[in-house]
């Protein structure tokens, strides 16, 4: 499944979708990568409202400590953190070994963290892309192999936060669009292996167009100035 959000008529419909959800998400156990500000954090608190029992990852630990603070006062069955970066591969797998001890299993598996880029022409520094590619691409593949075995158990799924830039090559976007570009690649292709395998686990690849985190915005005006 390929979800395409941020156009009115498709955010609404989703929206029905996320009341479905709420019944379906109740004490499901699920991990949330970079869910220390912006989307992540906001996806922690909506499994928060649904009862989920939560485990959020970033690497500022005192942004974490608030927010599980907060999805406790929304409802979650337990919320958890492990704090560190995704450009260490070890660190990554660590995070699904954490989970399965903390929270007995894994149902979801939810992928969103993004390393910093820049939204300029591409400089040409080729160790930035190799950096960028570990954070939000290879981490995710580390993740999802260490994963899988117990998704399978659970019959659950993996969500990956894609882009519109990883559809379409957009100026000033070279290395973020390669690693979104890498992942449709990727779990796509995994999508049709488990189908084939008749592994009970799903895949949807999340295709967000702009949204405002206020981080965002500011790195438009700062473009448009310049
Ligand atoms: N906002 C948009 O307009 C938009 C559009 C299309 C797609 N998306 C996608 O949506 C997802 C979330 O975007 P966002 O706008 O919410 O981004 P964001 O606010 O910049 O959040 C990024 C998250 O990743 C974490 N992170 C950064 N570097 C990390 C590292 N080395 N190791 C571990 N965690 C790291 C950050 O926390 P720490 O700094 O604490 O580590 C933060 O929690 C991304 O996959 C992005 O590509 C966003």
């Amino acid at each position: 499944t390929a979800v395409f959000l941020g156009q009115g008529r498709e955010f609404a419909r989703c929206r029905v979708g996320m009341l479905v959800w709420a019944e379906m998400l109740k004490g499901k156990r699920v991990i949330v990568t970079g869910a220390s500000t912006g989307i992540g954090e906001q996806m922690a608190y909506h499994l928060a409202r649904m009862g989920a029992h939560v485990l959020v990852t970033a690497r500022t630990e005192a942004r974490l400590q608030k927010v599980i603070t907060r999805c406790l006062e929304l409802g979650a069955a337990s919320a958890q953190y492990v704090s560190g970066s995704m450009e260490d591969e070890a660190f990554a797998e660590h995070v699904v070994k954490e989970a399965e001890v903390v929270l007995g299993g894994l149902d979801m598996l939810i992928l969103n963290h993004v390393g910093n880029s820049y939204f300029n022409y591409f400089d040409g520094d080729v160790g930035h892309v190799q950096k960028l590619l570990k954070i939000n691409f290879l981490s995710y593949v580390a993740m999802t192999v260490s994963a899988l075995p117990r998704l399978k158990d659970s019959g659950g799924s993996i969500v990956v936060v894609s882009s519109m830039a990883g559809k379409v090559g957009f100026p000033f976007t070279a290395p973020y669009s390669a690693t979104k570009f890498a992942l449709d690649g990727f779990f796509s292709s995994l999508r049709q292996e488990l189908a084939i395998q008749k592994a009970d686990v799903s895949i949807t690849l999340c295709i967000l167009g702009f949204i405002d985190t206020g981080k965002t915005s500011a790195m438009w005006t700062l473009l448009i100035r310049n």
